[in-house]
């Protein structure tokens, strides 16, 4: 049993001596910082735990988590291409992950494995720093993937966005994705992967643009140029390594804002961390041990 206590500032702790394990399982995963911030943030806390990174390629998926059960693992985040299956093997899903069908995040929480969803949150909060007001504005989400859908939940929760346009390879993942927008009451739309052209001229009237994709984590052209991207949009990486990938390049060079992907890696990871401790996270530590790796962005 957890015996932690925290003081008022959540700086100094009478830590839970047990050990625990955590771990992030994905394909690829080496390039992951997931294993730094958490375990930063548990060596900052005086927590006898640790986070290590595991290869799971996608037909691996059923007996890792079987593996992860045997060993008692403490909780693990699932990265790209597991977040949707994933839903499978969990023994149950929260609320927001059952409506995005995809989770990141799972606790062991007495034998039981709970899925979570903190993508959400943490696609949503760099967005909501910047943007206040969505009313009748026109947002370009590439990729149908769990952040996708992650993103479309999280958008829903938001009034007067006049269309979602999703751009993605495979198609019937497309179709469900704009099936989930569509039922949460968003004006979903679907574009066709191939059609430039016009994939060019909706970019270009967005004011938002998020990649969900994995295009650009091995330096891969993004689908749109910067020719592509109106002055006063908002563009969103997903991507966090490189930490300026091609498509904020785009962004850059056409005067746009842009979102780093490890505004989402932080915030979703600050969420995940409460969810697994009952602990606040330790926002500035987990930042500043990322930030040490990839200096401040510009
Ligand atoms: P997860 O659900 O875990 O995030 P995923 O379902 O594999 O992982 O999602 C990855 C996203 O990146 C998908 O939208 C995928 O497109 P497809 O559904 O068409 O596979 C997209 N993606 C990955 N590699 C891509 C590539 N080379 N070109 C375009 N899209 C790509």
């Amino acid at each position: 049993m957890s015996n932690i206590s925290v003081d008022t500032s959540n700086q100094r702790v009478a830590a839970d001596k047990s050990s625990k394990t955590f771990c992030i399982i994905g394909d690829p995963v080496e390039h992951s910082l997931s294993p730094l911030m958490h375990n930063a943030a548990f060596k900052y806390l005086n927590l006898n735990y640790s986070y290590i990174a595991f290869k799971v390629k996608v037909n691996e998926l059923k007996e890792s988590v079987e593996s992860l059960r045997n060993i008692n693992a403490a909780g693990f985040n699932v990265t790209i291409p597991h977040k949707v299956e994933i839903t499978r093997y969990v023994d149950r899903l929260s609320d927001e992950a059952s409506l995005a069908g995809a989770v990141n995040t799972v606790s062991n929480e007495n034998g039981i494995f709970v899925g979570y969803n903190t993508d959400i949150y943490g696609l949503m909060a760099p967005i909501e720093e910047r943007l206040s007001d969505f009313d009748g504005i026109e947002i370009l989400i590439l990729g149908a993937g769990g952040a996708s859908r992650a993103a479309v939940v999280g958008l829903s929760k938001k009034k007067g966005i006049k269309s979602v346009f999703v751009v993605n390879r495979d198609e019937e993942k497309l179709s469900k994705v704009i099936e989930l927008g569509s039922t949460l009451g968003l004006n979903c739309i679907p574009m066709e992967y191939s059609d430039h052209k016009k994939l060019s001229q909706i970019s270009s009237q967005c004011k938002l643009i998020i990649n969900t994709t994995s295009v650009g984590l091995k330096n891969e052209k993004s689908l749109l140029s910067s020719e592509s991207i109106h002055n006063e949009s908002i563009v969103f990486d997903i991507i966090y390594k490189p930490i300026t990938t091609d498509l904020l390049e785009c962004a850059k060079s056409a005067h746009a804002r842009v979102i780093f992907g490890y505004e989402m890696l932080l915030n979703q990871g600050y969420k995940s961390f409460e969810i697994w401790t009952g602990m606040k996270a330790p926002r500035e530590v987990m930042r500043k041990a990322l930030l040490g790796i990839f200096g401040e962005p510009t």
